[in-house]
């Protein structure tokens, strides 16, 4: 049987305030997985990774994804896959989720795709759940691209949002892994009244944003009341990062997903976008982190063959 090859984008999940409810594909990174039809199970026989990753299938967010859509079609085929990593994992820009979301499509796809990508996020999510916590706001967004608003994860709930044309994306990741689980356990159950409202204000105006294609309502709604002051600790040089950003023309900066990546906002040209990205990595490196960084925009695709 022959190979397939699919890409599932990067993405940045929250999107400043919509804390598991707001994310967005973006160009540039993400997770090539190669997979085949085979008699029964599934099989990982090749990982290229430049961080241990695991090749069991009960703990791969691909071949998880992969049996739960087997699983959804009723079909006792197997799959082998191949997997890519091109992103790093716990940089917060929904590594696992990509790898889910590319295990559930070649799975769809090699067994006659009859199923949508919106029905395909409820397996990527069963997989995300394994190993992190039950959010979509990593795998929606990857799976359809664009920008994404989860209305519900149980059941699956999504409103695509579009993308914003003038909306560059600089992207800066330090060498240093946060892990969502933990990331997680550093949020309060309870949130003030004064907190809530303006976390409501603000992720319905990004979301508003996306749907008028309005950069400037996106940027004036970044700010994160909840997890921002409560997570920037683990990033090193966080304030200072933010400040520089903010500093050479960049109009917000966010957090992505869990982090650390650092995900800044422009409208501006590419050699602008790039100013910002020196001056964030600068920022990083005084601190003692080198980084990876690109200046990309949101990615209108998703999970595709390619
Ligand atoms: N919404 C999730 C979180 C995204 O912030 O924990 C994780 O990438």
């Amino acid at each position: 049987m022959s190979w397939i090859k699919v890409f599932a984008p990067a993405t940045v999940a929250n999107v400043g305030p919509g804390f598991d409810v707001l994310g967005m594909a973006v160009e540039g990174w993400g997770d090539t997985v190669k997979a085949r039809r085979t008699q029964s199970g599934i099989s990982i026989t090749e990982i290229i990774s430049d961080h241990p990753l695991p090749d069991n299938v009960d703990a791969n967010t691909a071949s998880i994804a992969a049996r739960e859509v087997l699983n959804q079609l009723g079909n006792s085929g197997g799959i082998e896959l191949q997997i890519k990593k091109g992103l790093p994992g716990g940089s917060g820009l929904g590594s696992s989720a990509a790898s889910a979301a590319a295990g559930a499509f070649a799975a769809n796809f090699l067994y006659g795709s009859r199923l949508s990508s919106v029905e395909l996020i409820d397996a990527a999510v069963k997989a995300e759940e394994a190993v992190a916590a039950r959010h979509a706001d990593n795998t929606a967004p990857s799976l359809l691209g664009g920008a994404v608003l989860v209305q519900s994860v149980s059941p699956v709930r999504i409103v695509e949002l579009g993308a914003i044309a003038s909306l560059k994306l600089i992207l800066v990741t330090p060498e240093i892994e946060v892990f969502t689980k933990e990331a997680r356990k550093l949020l309060p159950d309870r949130i003030s009244l004064k907190h809530t409202v303006t976390a409501m204000a603000n992720s319905s105006a990004v979301t508003a944003a996306f749907l008028k294609n309005d950069y400037d309502l996106l940027v004036s709604g970044l700010e994160d009341v909840i997890a921002e002051p409560r997570r920037k600790k683990l990033i090193p040089s966080f304030d200072n990062v933010k400040q520089a950003a903010l500093k050479v023309g960049a109009d917000g900066l966010v957090i992505s997903g869990s982090g650390p990546t650092l995900c800044a906002f422009s409208n501006g040209t590419v050699k602008q976008g790039e100013t910002i990205r020196s001056a964030m990595v600068k920022e990083f490196e005084k601190g003692g982190f080198q980084c990876q960084s690109i200046v990309s925009r949101i990615d209108r695709t998703g999970t595709r063959i390619f």
